[in-house]
């Protein structure tokens, strides 16, 4: 296949441009499959390799490290889990992917992670004469299905425009700013959502003690001014008591741990964010971090001595 540089101003398509994909969990194994759809050759690697599998059978290529998939890519996204997984697989100097990316090539970061680690990752790449772009995402699970996501793009203007044939797969791009920017604006969305899943549990909590019927009581706020892509996401699954994570607890303490951290390097004070995170450790600390984040209505139902499970039993 005849691949064109990155810098070039030709767009990006299937016949020119060959993508990696790194971290095939709940967020990369549905993204992958849209730009597998759309034509692109891609090259995987996840840390399980079962996970690979789905996309493997559609016809996606395995490779046995980020170098190697990067070996193969003109531009390699990861969606891993922590920084700390985002660092291993770019700059890793024996398996990660900017050892393998040939100069002119592109490292899309759509980890949640830290905009330091982020402008770390652009100088690295930039003395490969490589680029890297920070894209983290927000939308869940569903978005990631729908390929409605919101994408928090950071770094190079024109290559982000360039890139925006690949984004457009997957739902609709930002461009925020310089490199950190995307994960700068990722972490203040995940202040706002904090607090919103905060008054969403607080609501049901509330309505459920005073007698209402949860379901009609949720319907009902959906389209006044409570109503929230929370409530949309999540609303039912916590009426039905389904707590398997669209969007891992752990994650959210790891996303709300680094607001807190940028919070403090800021001179900021937020309350909502620091109760918030405080109420999503104490499910850790239940031993409930790989539930989703709905999860929280079990720490007020712990503090309130009272449980929606009979509400929810009475809708079935
Ligand atoms: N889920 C959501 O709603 C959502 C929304 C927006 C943003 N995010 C963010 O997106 C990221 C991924 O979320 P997710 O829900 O897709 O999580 P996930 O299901 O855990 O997926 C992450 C995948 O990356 C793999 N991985 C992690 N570290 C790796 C490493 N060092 N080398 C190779 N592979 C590695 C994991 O492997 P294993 O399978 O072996 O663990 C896993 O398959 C997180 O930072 C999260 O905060 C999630």
């Amino acid at each position: 296949m005849a691949t064109t540089s990155l810098t070039s101003v030709e767009p990006v398509t299937p016949a020119n441009t060959r993508l990696g994909w790194i971290g095939t969990g709940v967020m990369g194994r549905s993204m992958c499959s849209h730009l597998i759809k759309a034509g692109y050759t891609l090259t995987i690697f996840t840390r399980t390799q079962s996970k690979a599998q789905p996309l493997l059978d559609v016809g996606a290529h395995w490779a046995p490290s980020p170098l190697a998939v990067a070996s193969q890519s003109d531009v390699v996204f990861s969606i891993v889990g922590y920084p700390s997984d985002v660092r291993q697989v770019h700059l890793d100097p024996s398996s990660g992917a900017l050892a393998g990316l040939r100069p002119g090539g592109v490292l899309v970061d759509m980890t949640t992670s830290d905009p330091s680690l982020a402008v770390e990752l652009s100088s690295a790449a930039a003395s490969k004469s490589c680029s890297a772009i920070d894209a983290p995402v927000s939308g869940g699970d569903r978005g990631a299905k729908n390929a409605t996501l919101s994408i928090f793009a950071g770094g190079d203007e024109p290559t982000v425009r360039r890139l925006t044939p690949i984004f457009t797969l997957l739902g609709k791009v930002n461009y925020m700013g310089g490199t950190g920017k995307g994960q700068f604006a990722k972490l203040a969305n995940q202040i706002t959502i904090a607090s919103t899943m905060l008054g969403l549990v607080e609501g049901l909590i509330y309505a459920h003690k005073a007698g209402l019927d949860l379901s009609l009581y949720l319907d009902a706020i959906s389209t006044g001014a409570a109503g929230s892509k929370s409530l949309d996401l999540y609303g039912n699954r916590i009426l039905k008591r389904d707590f398997e994570a669209g969007f891992f607890v752990n994650h959210f303490v790891k996303d709300l741990g680094i607001c807190l951290r940028e919070c403090q390097n800021m001179g900021l004070a937020l309350p909502g964010l620091a109760l918030a995170q405080q109420l999503y450790v104490s499910l850790k600390a239940h031993g409930e971090g790989d539930l989703g984040t709905q999860a929280l209505i079990l720490v007020l139902e712990r503090l309130n001595n009272i449980s929606l499970e009979s509400a929810s039993s009475s809708m079935e």
